[in-house]
């Protein structure tokens, strides 16, 4: 009996560090996807984003609004534009979310970028480029 439960133990706590092995497993291999994988919307890619938004304006607006000043170089940690590593979990969060955390700051990042004349478009084209 009381090898019996030993036993069960056993598998339990095997079948427990199996998942998580599993669920990190997972994250590693959903970290590298995150960048094109927006998740309450599709899956994205540079031609989705193309469609939905004005890359190019993004980008004339990213340097002509400021946000180059900080982005470009990673100041106090700002993601660089096209660096999928650092765009990857933050693109998890959904769309809606860093947009919003764009227009009303988020951390060290000021609302707007400091930026108060940007309009939420001009935003939003941003950071299409940025995330491209
Ligand atoms: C003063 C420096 C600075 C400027 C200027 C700036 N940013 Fe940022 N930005 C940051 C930092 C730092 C972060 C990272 C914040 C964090 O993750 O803690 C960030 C993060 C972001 C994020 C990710 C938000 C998230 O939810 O993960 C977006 C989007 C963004 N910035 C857009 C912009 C846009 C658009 C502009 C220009 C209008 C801009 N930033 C200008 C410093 C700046």
């Amino acid at each position: 009996m009381k090898q019996n439960t030993l036993k069960t133990l056993v598998l339990l706590f095997m079948i427990i560090f199996n998942s998580n092995l599993q669920a990190h497993a997972d994250e590693k291999i959903n970290n590298q996807e995150l960048a094109y994988n927006l998740r309450h919307e599709n899956i994205i890619t540079k031609a989705s984003l193309e469609k939905k938004y004005n890359l190019t304006l993004g980008k004339n607006k990213y340097e002509s609004a400021g946000c180059a000043g900080c982005h470009d170089n990673g100041v106090l940690g700002a993601p660089k534009p096209g660096h999928k590593d650092s765009w990857g979990s933050r693109i998890g969060k959904g769309w809606g979310n860093i947009v919003n955390n764009a227009v009303s700051g988020f951390n060290q990042m000021p609302p707007k970028g400091g930026n108060e004349s940007i309009s939420q478009s001009d935003i939003e084209n941003i950071i299409a480029y940025m995330v491209s």
